[in-house]
């Protein structure tokens, strides 16, 4: 199999309320045992009724878990707005990390939605900025 390394970023619309703690907990659990076995990382965020989402790892593996995706009844309309090829990943150090949209990074991220300016590389700031994770330095 390939290890040819790619990163992409999609959004999708919730079917369900992305404001229950519940709802994302639970994504987030079986994301993070299935991306262990598969050799992804990444971060998910919940931000009104869209997921957004990064995903590193070996492409196949991406497009296997992007079947998946496009299969889960729990969201829709999957659109994805960048997918490359890279040399390090960003979020190594998770196998999904939550990203947490503070008010701050909501109207940014409402921003560039309004102005159609999301592009991937503007998401993947916003979440490395909202990762959910307690910086010891
Ligand atoms: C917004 C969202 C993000 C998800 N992210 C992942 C992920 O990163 N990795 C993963 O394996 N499954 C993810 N899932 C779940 C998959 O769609 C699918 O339900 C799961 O991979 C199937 O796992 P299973 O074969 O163990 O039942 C996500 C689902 C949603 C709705």
């Amino acid at each position: 199999m390939s290890l040819r390394l790619e990163r992409l970023v999609y959004e999708s619309t919730a079917t369900g309320t992305t404001t229950s703690i519940g709802n994302l907990a639970v994504i987030l659990a079986e994301s993070q045992r299935n991306n262990d076995r598969d050799g992804l990382t990444g971060a998910l965020a919940a931000h009104r009724d869209r997921y957004i989402q990064v995903i590193e790892g070996p492409a196949q593996t991406l497009d296997a878990l992007l079947r998946r995706l496009e299969n889960d009844p729990r969201h829709r309309d999957i659109v994805l707005m960048g997918r490359e090829p890279i040399t390090a990943r960003l979020f190594g150090r998770w196998t999904m990390a939550s990203a947490r949209i503070t008010p701050a990074h909501g109207a940014a991220l409402d921003s560039l939605i309004d102005h159609d300016d999301l592009t991937p590389a503007r998401v993947i700031r916003i979440l490395l900025d909202a990762l959910d994770v307690v910086r010891v330095n």
